[in-house]
């Protein structure tokens, strides 16, 4: 059984439990500001592959590589200085960057799915300290069974992966709530893999050029490893509802009430007073709190698609997209 140790009240102590295990090549469930991760030891094989163990991952994806800070990124990956800019203002925090490999870091390629290049991140809070008290890279994937919800709570990560896991360390419910938002720098143009929770007309406030959507505005974003069906309730999933049918869960957004709600299994709003951070903290907690009032099926109202409503978008997609 895994065990969860509340990791506030001795930060220290609970950062040495951790580093223990990871050393013996054993994955730890870790909070981050986006969602919580399953990490190992990105130099180390076996710890990797246990990884994709514990997640059930149909096939290798490549994994972000968590790293302290831009320092220790410029150890293992060739920054350009588009990128370098963008890291020095944006990290610690909800963006990776995809960058090449040096021949000389010891970044395993089981890590990166063969590829020559890394997604890497710097996160923020408990995790920073954790990898810099480390001094390696860690590889993280949200720590979730593979095309399910991602883990924003403690709690969220032992139900799912009990059974496997030895510890998960507690730092709260995630602040943000949904994955990093996923760069990469082509050519002097800044290409968007993934939407997360960095907003990217922050990162176009910043540099002053448009980020490149690679499917056009609103369509699911490709990276490798991007399944169309992803972060999957066991309920089904209506998009862009109108109204509830009896019995359906509804989550709604901006303290909208739909007609039918008053027989819905469960109501819940991403936010009630509209906000999109809001709405993205509460994102996956939500989907499974109507996964667990034994709704069939969950309706979701209409969500923004400006700023963070993008992921928030991209993420109800593939909740909705027909599974494998
Ligand atoms: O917020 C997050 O990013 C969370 C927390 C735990 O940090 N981590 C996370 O990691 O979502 P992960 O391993 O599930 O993200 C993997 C995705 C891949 O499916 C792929 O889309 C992209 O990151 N990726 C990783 N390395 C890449 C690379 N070298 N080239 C292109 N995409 C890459
Ligand atoms: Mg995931």
């Amino acid at each position: 059984m895994t065990r969860i140790l509340e990791a506030r009240s001795d930060e220290a102590m609970a950062i040495r439990e951790a580093i223990a295990l990871l050393a013996r090549g054993l994955p730890v469930a870790i909070p981050t500001e986006t969602v919580y991760g399953l990490a190992a030891d990105a130099t180390n094989p076996d710890a990797i592959a246990r990884i994709y163990e514990m997640k059930g991952r149909p096939r290798f994806n490549p994994l972000i590589c968590h790293m302290a800070d831009l320092p220790m990124a410029e150890r293992h990956v060739i920054f350009d200085p588009l990128s370098r800019r963008l890291a020095e203002v944006f990290w610690p925090g909800p963006m990776t960057l995809v960058l090449p490999v040096r021949e000389t870091s010891p970044i395993h390629p089981l890590a990166r799915a063969g590829l020559d290049t890394v997604g890497v991140r710097v996160p923020s809070g408990m995790a920073g300290r954790l990898l810099a008290a480390l001094d390696r890279p860690l590889a993280a994937p949200s720590a979730n069974t593979s095309g399910g919800i991602s883990p924003t709570t403690a709690a969220h990560v032992a139900a799912d992966l009990g059974k496997k896991l030895e510890l998960v360390l507690d730092a709260g419910p995630a602040r943000i709530g949904l994955e990093s938002t996923i760069l990469k720098v082509e050519n002097g143009a800044i290409r968007l893999l993934r939407p997360g929770g960095l907003d990217v007309a922050d990162v176009e406030a910043l540099t002053g050029t448009l980020v490149v959507r690679p499917h056009g505005a609103g369509a699911a974003i490709e990276a490798p490893g991007m399944l169309a069906s992803h972060y999957a309730p066991a309920a089904g999933v209506r998009l862009d509802a109108t109204s509830v049918f009896p019995g359906e869960a509804l989550i709604r957004f901006g303290g909208r009430s739909l007609p039918g709600e008053e027989r819905a299994a469960i109501v819940l709003d991403l936010s009630p007073t509209g906000d999109l951070r809001e709405a993205a903290a509460n994102l996956f907690g939500y989907m499974k709190e109507a996964d667990r009032s034994g709704a069939a099926s969950i309706a979701f109202a209409p969500v923004p698609v400006h700023g963070l409503g993008e992921a928030i978008n991209d993420r109800l997609r593939r909740a909705a997209a027909p599974r494998e």
